[in-house]
Formats: structure tokens, sequence, C-alpha cells
């Protein structure tokens, strides 16, 4: 079978945005690969992290997942840090990979900043530590967003410089599964800007953790034009809010923008906005109810992580022993 890997980083606020772009493709996935999930804890402390916090949001990561249907049995979910393989094979890759190729990573511009000289090694090496991730499973599928296309086009990079460098056929060229529609959902009060756990104001995003009546009342003040809604995507072009709601609702119901706009062809916002509400709380409503419930044990939380490292253990240690042995290492 196909072998999933993916990694999530762990930061409080979860919204609806994490949701549809990411962790409900995770739960579908399960039915056809087997499944690796990681909160990738080695990854957030690129950047300064308070230790209760990260704890915390690790906890809440998990929590989110489970809540939304990863399934601990079938799949695996760990965090990072206690599959210390991940850091093994990084080290590595960090001599496999060029400064070149690192120096490219837009990611790592925007992230920097102005103040690069100040940035961590951690960060600009960040993604040797992402293409390890992958590799010590050998994971033949990632599913990630856009974003993280840059990211995964260099871990296949890796993957062929080390296998050429020293003459074998080892690690495979992971492809990425990026996903359509609403895998960018916008901000509720800025259409061209991303729903964002960051941004100021928490009326621009859904948080997984928003009580029902909340999810209505941010829906409805959501940012709107004074048209009715169109009757097809070209419509949209120019109508970021509008477009924004009507692909979060196609996500919701698993339809196309193409339908979504036939279906509310002509019809207002407030009209439009009740449905959409409606059908976001009887999706997130289950969500929100578990994790509270998952949040209020966090002893099983931890447990579930416990096992999940356990087995992930089991199966990166042959495949990063074996990448020891191919450098040259004297292995025990
Ligand atoms: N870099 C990813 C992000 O920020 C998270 C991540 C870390 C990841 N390691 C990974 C994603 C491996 C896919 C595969 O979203």
């Amino acid at each position: 079978m196909d072998r999933i890997f993916s990694g999530v980083q762990p930061t409080g606020n979860l919204h609806l945005g994490n949701y549809l772009g990411a962790i409900r493709n995770w739960v579908t996935l399960q039915a056809d690969y087997e499944c690796i999930y990681c909160v990738v804890d080695l990854h957030a402390i690129t950047v300064a992290q308070d230790p209760d916090e990260l704890r915390a949001s690790t906890r809440e990561v998990a929590a989110s997942l489970l809540a939304a249907g990863i399934d601990a049995k079938t799949s695996i979910l760990f965090n990072q840090s206690q599959v210390s393989a991940h850091a093994e094979l990084a080290w590595i890759f960090n001599c496999v990979a060029r400064l070149g190729w690192l120096n490219r990573m837009t990611q790592f511009k925007e992230k920097a900043g102005k103040n690069r000289e100040n940035a961590s090694v951690g960060l600009y090496a960040y993604p040797n530590l992402m293409a390890a991730d992958v590799l010590a499973y050998k994971a033949t599928h990632v599913p990630v967003g856009e974003d993280q296309k840059q990211h995964l086009e260099l871990c296949r990079d890796i993957a062929q410089a080390f296998n050429s460098q020293y003459g074998v056929e080892f690690f495979p060229l992971t492809e990425p599964l990026i996903f359509g529609e609403a895998t960018r959902v916008m901000s509720l009060r800025d259409g061209t800007s991303k729903m964002s756990k960051s941004d100021s104001s928490d009326n621009t995003r859904i948080n997984l953790t928003d009580p029902p009546d909340l999810i209505a009342k941010k829906i409805r003040r959501a940012k709107t034009d004074p048209e009715p809604l169109p009757g097809s995507p070209e419509g949209l072009e120019t109508r970021p809010e509008a477009a924004n709601l009507i692909g979060i609702f196609a996500a919701l119901c698993n339809d196309s923008v193409e339908d979504t706009c036939r279906r509310f062809d002509g019809a207002q916002f407030s009209k439009f906005k009740e449905e959409l509400a409606d059908l976001a709380i009887a999706e997130l409503a289950p969500i929100t109810t578990e994790m509270q419930r998952l949040m209020d044990d966090p002893a099983y939380v931890d447990s579930v992580l416990r096992d999940g490292a356990e087995r992930a253990r089991g199966l990166a240690a042959p495949i990063v022993q074996e990448a020891q042995e191919i450098v040259g290492f004297l292995t025990s």
C-alpha cells in the first residue's frame, strides 16, 4: 500500500482554513493509504517558542486531529521530537543539500524577513528536516498546501542527490498531493488575505473551538459586497469576499464552485449566509465537542502520541539505519 506522511505545526487556534485545507483531507486519505501524521515540534522551535505553550499546542493539535477523525489505531499520530530518526536523517541531509538550493526557498525569505542575519540556522535548514520527515518512512505521497510545494521539490532533489552520490536506488521520489478547491480559505474580513491564526481580529476566522452561535455570528458579519450572488464562477473573479464564502460552502458540501454558484444564482447574501452557517455548524460542532472532551483528558492524548511514536520508531529506525550504512557509518 502507498504510504502517506504529513506534518502539521503545533500552533494553537486551528481554524476552518486548517480544517478544509489539510485536516479534512488527512482524514479522507486514511481509507486508501497507510497514513503517518506528525505534529512537527522540531520544526516549531526554528522560531522562538514558549515551552509551556509548545506543550499545550502539541496536545491541542493532536486533539483536533483525533476529534476530526484521524484514527490513531489504523494511522500513526505522534510528535516529531520523540522519534530521533528525524533529527538523525536530517543531519545527513544537511550534508547532502547545497546552500544554493536552500537559498532559493521562498518561505525562509518570508519568515526571516529583513533580519536575516538573526534567523536561526534551524529555520534555514528547515526544508532538510522536512525531507527527513518524509524519507525516514520512504513515504510515497505527501498531502500539502500550495505553500509547501517548493519544499517537496527540494525533498525530491535531496532523495535524488543522495541516491546518485552513493550510487544507490534507496530513497523514493515522493509525490505531493495538492488539494483542490478551498484549500485556501481567506479571511472573513478581507477576501484577499489568508485566514490566519495570527490575525489580530478573531472575527476574521472560524476557530475549531468556536461554539455554534459564535460561528453563526462570524458568518453573519463576514464582509460581502452589495451585489446578489452570481450564477457562475466568472462572476466571482472581482469579488474576493463572495468567492471566499462560496468556496467555503462548496468545500463543506464537497461540491464544485460551479454547482454552488448555480444553486445560489441571484440570491442575497443574507439567505446564503444562513445556509452557510448551518452547514459549517453541522460539520464543526461535533468536532468542537469531541476536541473539548479530549482536551479535558490530556493523559489520553499523551498516550496516543506515545503509542504513535513507538510505532513510528519501528518504521523509521531500520530505514535510517540503512541510510547510515550507505553513508559509511559503522552501525551497531
Ligand atoms: N512544513 C510544513 C508546514 O509548515 C509542516 C511539515 C513538516 C510537513 N514536515 C513535513 C508537511 C513533512 C509535510 C511533510 O505546513
